[in-house]
């Protein structure tokens, strides 16, 4: 392609963020939070409703027999395509955040990533094979166009030091888990009850009101999301995402057998560059140095806690008693517990941090916390495991609401966390990529969550589970006894 000489200058000046925030200071919106607020607040509801619905029925859809309508997978096949997707959808967040400030903007970057979305979902319901897959693909695309887009337009509602910025997020996290609380009752219920299409179908609906309300409530945006100029050099970058997209394409089909390895390879790659030449001073060095060592431990615990669409989903099918009032629920309702927790206990942590004032934890303990909260959460599984195992029958669906407890106190002490800890941590020209390595813990957990599920039905259960428990504790103390010298490569933060 021929350039003009000029546009080489003009494409190095974009390494200056082209999607700048333009503050408008607006209180009109939720809880006098800006406007643009509430709009995206309904949005990545409803993109959480359709992704954890789904989720919600996923692996019970795939292991049941054709005769129940189901694919008749394996268990251990199930996992790996469910630990594949999983772990695709949060990986994908990487090159959406790169699509977003070089090429779309924000604001395009979700709604393209909607439609992807809802298109997937639809493909799902229509309840053919190839398109299962094809399904499957669109989410994951559109999914790492949209969520972490859609959150870096939060950010740009607020200046730097808005005070109202932490309780804005937090209010958004409300958002997804309110999502994902509804969402595995109504398509859990449609998808077992009535025909897993009707679960599937749901889904894609609830994206679709999703995209309708984000059209409609653009206006309220202000500025937020919006790209400040075009793109320099714009039509030279889409060449190099083709380019980029067919070579990844033939590298992915040729190192397919060898994925897990090649994942922890380019991980490990990322994170020796990150170090020599991603940092330009030593203090820098130390705290990228800081969030490596967290990264390992939110990979161990992201490991844990996404068994609950798997595994535990699994177990909430086969081994536990479902039936409340006579009645008998689909089992994939308990995948509604943990957001409920998780919603009902985020304002009592934002307390007790503030509670706690000067004896507030640093961020390696309350990763260690969590930790130890999840490890905590498996004992009660792995016992119930065991009485099944000697035979008394179906268990109570107690066992189960306690894990989930503790696993939203856990995710409570972990991940919101992780995300502030991230963006103190990281140098100001590097914030984004950072973001995008904490997505990749998420995605790398998920990848090996599927393993750990694949041994649903090859290791006796109490194994299986009090396995994870202890290497989750084990981490926990392993966690704990580093926190010091975490601290002090954290210089200064907290
Ligand atoms: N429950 C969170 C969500 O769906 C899990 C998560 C944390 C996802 C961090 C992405 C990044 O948003």
């Amino acid at each position: 392609m021929a350039l003009p000489v000029d546009r080489d200058e003009a494409s190095a000046a974009t390494d200056r963020p082209v999607t700048e925030a333009v503050f408008v200071p607006d209180t009109a919106g939720l809880a006098g939070h800006p406007r643009g607020l509430t709009t995206l607040f309904f949005t990545e509801m409803w993109e959480r409703f359709s992704y954890y619905g789904m989720r919600a029925i996923l692996i019970l859809f795939m292991v049941a027999s054709p005769a129940a309508g189901g694919l008749g997978f394996t268990t251990e096949r199930a996992a790996a395509i469910y630990g594949l997707y999983t772990g695709s959808v949060y990986f994908t967040a990487i090159p959406g955040g790169w699509i977003a400030d070089r090429l779309l903007g924000l604001r395009r970057a979700v709604l393209v990533g909607g439609i992807l979305i809802a298109l997937g979902h639809y493909c799902l319901a229509a309840n053919v094979r190839p398109l299962f897959y094809a399904g499957l693909v669109f989410i994951v695309l559109g999914t790492g166009l949209l969520k972490p887009n859609i959150s870096s337009i939060v950010g740009q509602l607020y200046t730097r030091d808005d005070p109202r910025r932490d309780a804005g997020f937090s209010l958004f996290y409300m958002g997804i888990n309110l999502g994902a609380l509804i969402s595995p009752l109504v398509c859990g219920y449609l998808g077992q009850k009535v025909g897993w299409h009707w679960g599937f179908g749901a889904a894609g609906v609830g994206m679709t009101l999703g995209l309708v309300q984000y059209v409609l409530g653009k206006k309220r945006l202000g500025r937020a999301g919006e790209l400040a100029e075009a793109p320099a050099g714009a039509g030279r970058q889409w060449a190099l995402l083709a380019g980029a997209i067919a070579a990844a394409s033939v590298l992915l089909y040729l190192v397919w057998p060898y994925r897990d390895w090649v994942m922890l390879v380019l991980t490990a790659v990322l994170f020796a560059w990150l170090l020599r030449t991603g940092a330009r001073s030593t203090t820098e060095r130390k705290r990228i140095g800081a969030i490596i060592v967290l990264f390992v431990f939110a990979t161990l615990f992201w490991i844990g806690f996404e068994q609950a669409g798997s595994s535990l989903n699994l177990f909430a099918d086969q081994y536990t008693r479902n039936v409340m009032f006579g009645w008998s629920f689909p089992s994939s309702w308990y995948q509604s517990v943990e957001p409920v927790f998780v919603v009902g206990f985020a304002p009592v942590f934002a307390w007790l941090w503030l509670r706690l004032g000067r004896h507030e934890p640093s961020s390696p303990a309350k990763f260690a916390y969590g930790l130890l909260l999840l490890g905590l959460g498996f004992l009660f599984v792995a016992v119930a495991a065991q009485l099944y195992a000697r035979g008394q029958g179906k268990v109570s669906p107690w066992w189960l609401i306690l894990l989930y407890l503790f696993h939203a106190l856990g995710e409570l002490s972990l991940s919101p966390v992780g995300l502030s800890t991230v963006t103190k941590l990281a140098p100001a020209r590097i914030v984004g990529l950072m973001m995008g390595v904490w997505f990749l813990a998420l995605s790398l957990g998920n990848f090996l969550a599927g393993h750990v599920a694949g041994m649903f039905e090859k290791m006796p259960l109490p194994r299986l589970f009090g396995a994870v428990f202890l290497t989750t504790t084990l981490s926990a103390v392993v966690l704990a006894v580093l926190t010091p010298p975490i601290k002090r490569l954290m210089a200064g933060v907290h």
